[in-house]
């Protein structure tokens, strides 16, 4: 997993990690909004934000990406 550096963090700050072909997880605490700007009900410490379209509970993961394409 790849995550972005931070120097110096602190209980504040966000982190993000790319999951190799998942989703992004959030850690820290971050507002997520729809496109209106309104929030998403959330008060997990982590969440995971689907990346591949695939989910059923967009915008968060539900393991989809896991499943396998038909060829
Ligand atoms: S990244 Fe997990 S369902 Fe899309």
């Amino acid at each position: 997993m790849n995550s972005i550096p931070s120097a110096g963090a602190d209980e504040s700050d966000v982190t993000i990690t790319v999951c190799p072909d998942g989703p992004l997880l959030v850690r820290g605490a971050a507002r997520i909004l729809d496109s209106e700007g309104n929030s998403i009900g959330n008060d997990r410490a982590t969440v995971a934000l689907c990346r591949c379209g695939r989910t059923s509970i967009a915008p968060f993961c539900d393991s989809s990406h896991k499943k396998r394409r038909r060829p």
